[in-house]
């Protein structure tokens, strides 16, 4: 006879290496139910992007065979609930249901932060996450043709005598952009004050309603959108972009920097290398560094962030955003892979960052 203590007991062996803890003192297994040989439970992880997801399922199945019976029929049902540690500004903001705000930012211009933005947004869909992309280039937006809804028109809708906008869907991404309202040429003769008031609107007058992650794609640079960004929302973190250059690079530490001044405190999720390496479509296992190898990663150690991966330059990437299909949907490709890898990894720090605040309220209560 199992009982459903001894599952519990058994999985107190399984360790979730983010957060150093075993998997049922983090709570996060729920339902055991024994019958006979059979032993059934959920495990929910804090992603769905959860890059440990396949050790952590074989880890379990392993622990009930080890400690409790060799014949156990074990079956695990893996979910997810993404966590938030935002605290909403003010009660029904309409933000309150954003678990989590991703700024995607970069020091210097045409690194490829758009490109990022909008194929993490469509990996972490693709994994089941409800996610929303907020196009913050006011000058330069892009998200719309990235995303072939170019000549769509968000709808308005009245409530309580306030207008809010509803974000276009595509890719399942909600997506708003002041793209949708104005063209390139209208905006672009903006002043400051009045750029950051048409970003403010995108953010708050409008129905994000829930979201595990809200990704923002920035202009680059350290200027008024991203100082108003950072006083309008609390961010749970940034994701700094960049090339292996060290022009480029440069950039890179000037970003870090920006967040973590004292006025702005944004924890840096970690650092991506876009245009790494390049590969031929025609030899998809060749790698190239044209550009140097290991600039960002060995950046991001000194600099003591994450490294959250690298996407090669294929020409496929730069067709995809101009055919308005992020490449990450080119199913089975060393691309799609990258970009699926480096959601993956932005997921765990998220993870990761929300534990931490958890255990440092716990430690000063
Ligand atoms: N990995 C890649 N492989 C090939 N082309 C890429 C890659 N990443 C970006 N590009 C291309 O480089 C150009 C610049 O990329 P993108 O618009 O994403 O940069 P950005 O940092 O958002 O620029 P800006 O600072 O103007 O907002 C685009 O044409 C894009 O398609
Ligand atoms: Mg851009």
């Amino acid at each position: 006879m199992i009982t459903e203590e001894q599952v519990i007991e058994a999985l107190k062996n399984v360790i979730d290496p983010d957060f150093d803890k075993d998997i049922v003192t983090l709570g996060m297994v729920k339902d055991v139910v024994v019958d006979g040989k059979k032993v059934n439970f959920t495990v929910v992880l804090t992603t769905p992007a959860c890059p440990m997801k396949e050790m952590i399922h074989k880890a379990c199945i392993n622990a009930i065979i080890y400690y409790v019976d060799k014949e156990a029929d074990v079956n695990v049902n893996m979910t997810a609930k993404v966590t938030t540690k935002r605290e909403a500004k003010g009660a029904g903001s309409v933000l309150s249901g954003v678990k989590n705000i991703i700024a995607v930012a970069s020091g210097k211009g045409g690194v490829g932060k758009s490109t990022v933005a909008a194929n993490l947004a469509v990996a972490l869909a693709l994994q089941g996450a409800k996610v929303g992309l907020l196009d913050a280039d006011i000058y330069g937006p892009s998200i719309p043709m990235m995303f072939d809804v170019i000549d769509e028109k968000p709808l308005l809708e009245d409530i309580n005598g306030k207008t809010y906008m509803k974000p276009i869907e595509n890719y399942g991404v909600k997506m708003l952009s002041i793209g949708f309202f104005v063209t390139n040429a209208q905006a672009v003769v903006w002043r400051g004050p009045m750029a950051s008031k048409a970003f403010q609107q995108l953010i708050n007058d409008a129905i994000w309603g829930d979201l595990d992650y809200m990704i923002i794609d920035l202009p680059p640079g350290t200027g008024d959108i991203q100082l108003s960004l950072v006083s309008s929302a609390t961010i749970t973190g940034a994701v700094v972009v960049s090339t292996p250059q060290n022009v480029a690079l440069m950039d890179v530490r000037k970003a870090v920097s920006m967040f973590g001044h004292k006025d702005i405190r944004v924890p840096v999720l970690g650092i991506v290398e876009n245009m790494a390496y390049f590969t031929p479509a025609e030899l998809p296992n060749n790698k190239y560094f044209i550009f140097g190898k290991d600039g960002a990663k060995n950046l991001a150690d000194e600099l003591k962030v994450p490294f959250l991966g690298q996407i090669p330059i294929v020409q496929s990437i730069c067709e995809a955003g101009d055919a308005g299909r992020p490449a990450v949907l080119q199913k089975d490709t060393p691309q799609a892979k990258a970009f699926l890898d480096l959601a993956s990894n932005v997921a765990q720090q998220v993870a990761i960052a929300n534990h931490r605040k958890e255990e440092k309220q716990l430690e000063t209560a």
